[in-house]
């Protein structure tokens, strides 16, 4: 036994921007067709911010929403932590900028970068803090804009992604609810395989950065897509496990929103039917840390999953990383 309090989602909030770029609209971009595109990925629209809007934009709206649906002020947030693949500039944080804009005075903050595995890394680096009793209402925002990193002329990446936010509080819940089980993982020897390799120290943005298109994802889809299958199913196998639960007790499964050949896959490796499996990937693409909130709080809204239901949200992403969680909702 340990002294360590219980911590649980207390509400969900998300947003998505309101342009939507069809499938159809990218035909005429690029030599791509929705027919190529839905089979190979489930995707038939992504939301695009407009331009001027970035990063803390989105994940502040999604953070309101949280905390309106908790009934907590932001002066009552002790710890904003913001995962993001494309923050709003190198420093400040996006998360400091997230707690300025919402008037979140007490808070600290901070910015995690996991790839798209940031957002349950940051539910899992926030969790701690509940445990252990030195905060009370974390706030975890996952945001991105995977546009603004997106070459719009390489088919083989600008048909996968797209923009949005989620955020989550995190608060003491009753003993034997909330987050039963947390795992996460790494394997820094496959960072070749998904990148953005300008604008850091190692290639720093100058003339030849922009002419050599250092600045947009590069990704070797056929290795992600197999470590990704196979990292569904370890992560989601290991997190139940850690749960004392059963893969049939689990009511909903939440995956990364990346490929619906990729959830499938996972699914079928875990023997779960496709019904006990939330998926919304065909309206959104891949939106990076804005994924799996957004697709909590769809699943929430839609009725998929109730009070008492037993779900694990999973997720992989660059890194590579990976990481899972068994939650009591
Ligand atoms: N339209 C038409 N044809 C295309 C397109 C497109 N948009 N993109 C690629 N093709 C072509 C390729 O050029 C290739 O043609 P070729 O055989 O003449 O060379 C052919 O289609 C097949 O390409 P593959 O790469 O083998 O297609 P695959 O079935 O593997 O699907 C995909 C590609 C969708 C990218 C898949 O590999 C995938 O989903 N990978 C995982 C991606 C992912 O999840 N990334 C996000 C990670 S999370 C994060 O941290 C950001």
């Amino acid at each position: 036994m340990n002294n360590l309090r219980s911590v649980g989602i207390a509400s969900v909030g998300a947003y998505t921007p309101a342009k939507r770029l069809t499938n159809f609209d990218l035909e005429k971009m690029i030599d791509t067709s929705d027919e190529w595109i839905r089979t190979r990925t489930g995707i038939k629209e992504r939301r695009i911010v407009e331009n001027g809007v970035c990063t803390s934009d989105m994940g502040v709206i999604a953070a309101r929403m949280a905390l309106e649906r908790a009934g907590v002020s932001p002066d009552e947030v002790d710890l904003i932590i913001t995962g993001t693949a494309t923050p709003d500039m190198f420093f400040p944080s996006t998360g400091c900028i997230i707690q300025d804009k919402l008037g979140a005075s007490k808070a600290a903050a901070f910015d995690l970068e996991a790839g798209c595995t940031g957002f349950v890394y940051s539910i899992a680096v926030g969790a701690q803090f509940v445990q252990t009793g030195l905060y009370k209402n974390v706030l975890v925002v996952g945001s991105d804009t995977l546009s603004k990193v997106t070459d719009w002329t390489d088919r083989n990446t600008c048909v996968l992604f797209g923009d949005g936010a989620g955020a989550v509080l995190l608060k003491p819940v009753p003993e034997g609810t909330g987050i039963l089980s947390l795992y996460l993982g790494a394997d820094g020897s496959g960072g070749e395989l998904l990148k953005i390799p300008g604008g850091g120290s190692k290639h720093p943005a100058n003339k030849e950065s922009v002419e050599k298109k250092q600045h947009y994802i590069k990704m070797a889809g056929n290795e992600v897509f197999k470590f990704a299958t196979r990292i569904m199913e370890v992560a989601a196998l290991e997190a139940i496990k850690r749960s004392g639960l059963t893969v049939e007790d689990v009511s909903c499964f939440i995956p990364h929103q990346a490929n619906v050949r990729i959830i499938e896959a996972a699914a079928k490796r875990l023997r779960i039917p496709m019904d006990k499996v939330f998926v919304n990937v065909s309206n959104y693409g891949n939106t990076s840390n804005g994924s799996i909130p957004i697709a909590l709080f769809e699943a929430q809204e839609q009725g998929r999953i109730k009070k008492g239901d037993a779900i694990v949200i999973v997720a992989f992403g660059a890194g590579l990383t990976w990481a899972s969680s068994v939650i009591r909702w």
